[in-house]
């Protein structure tokens, strides 16, 4: 993938982004192409997450879900299509598009193990936009995502669930308005995805983020999302409640299969 260094109403390498006068209106994404090589790893996807919603995405293996997060978060340079939040056009680096909201939970948990917990959380609030007053403290957020007793804790002595806390945490700390998480799931036990997935709610309702959320595990997804967008070779095959979703022989036959963990 090449550099990102595609915008024309964004200055990708600018600290501070114009805000949109108009907020509520959450993520509209339209047309989104991607092509790497041979390979059309999207094609032509579009959606809408509403603040305070969760957007479920699931498919194959190779389905283009994470080139989908890679393009909105600024990983990834699309070939067509637009991405605006709030009714403002989204383009350039992500540090560019974190400074305008936008937050990235990774699939493989990256904490600075020789940091605290609260430390690491911190590194969201200096690289995010919330920096700028100067007051601004993670107390609220430590408290949000159940850390305010472990704030002191060294963070390479914290087990997996801990870990992706302090990720979704610092992510949070940047003051997003739209948060994509790509597989928060994976690698926990029934206990800790049903503990994850509280903490998800809970964070989607306090904060009226948009969330999407990409996830195997697609009984989990079903109860966390809005509605679920099915992706295959990278193209749209359905975009539905996760009713309609589950119930459909076809999507569960051919495309969640029994790779897929329920
Ligand atoms: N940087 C890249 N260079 C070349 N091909 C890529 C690159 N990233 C992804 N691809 C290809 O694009 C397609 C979509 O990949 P992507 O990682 O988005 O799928 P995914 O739905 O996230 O899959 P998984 O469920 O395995 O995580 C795949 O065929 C993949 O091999
Ligand atoms: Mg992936």
């Amino acid at each position: 993938m090449g550099e990102v260094t595609t915008g024309t109403t964004l200055d990708a390498d600018s600290a501070t982004l114009p805000r949109s006068d108009a907020p509520g209106q959450g993520l509209a994404v339209r047309g989104l192409s991607v092509r790497f090589g041979a390979v059309q790893a999207l094609s032509d996807v579009s959606f809408d997450v509403p603040p305070g919603k969760i957007f479920g995405v699931a498919g194959p293996n190779g389905a283009g879900k994470s080139t989908l997060i890679g393009v909105c978060t600024g990983h990834v340079r699309p070939d067509r299509g637009t991405i605006e939040l709030d009714g403002q056009r989204l383009s350039g680096r992500p540090h560019a598009l974190c400074h305008a909201g936008v937050a990235r939970m990774f699939q493989v948990p990256q904490i600075f193990s020789s940091m605290t917990v609260r430390e690491n959380v911190e590194t969201g609030l200096i690289f995010g936009r919330a920096w700028s007053d100067g007051s601004a403290s993670v107390d609220p957020i430590l408290d949000l995502t159940g850390l305010a007793d472990r704030a002191s804790d060294a963070a390479s002595g914290l087990d997996l669930l801990a870990r992706k806390r302090v990720m979704l945490a610092a992510a949070l700390a940047t003051g997003p308005r739209v948060l994509f998480m790509d597989e928060p799931l994976g690698g926990l036990n029934e206990a800790e995805i049903d503990a994850f997935s509280s903490l998800i709610r809970r964070v989607r309702a306090e904060l009226a983020l948009s969330v999407v959320l990409v996830e195997h595990k697609i009984r989990a997804l079903a109860q966390l999302s809005q509605r679920i967008m099915i992706l295959d070779f990278g193209k749209t095959l359905r975009i539905d409640t996760p009713d309609k979703i589950l119930s459909d022989p076809e999507i569960i036959t051919l495309y969640l299969g029994k790779k897929h963990e329920y």
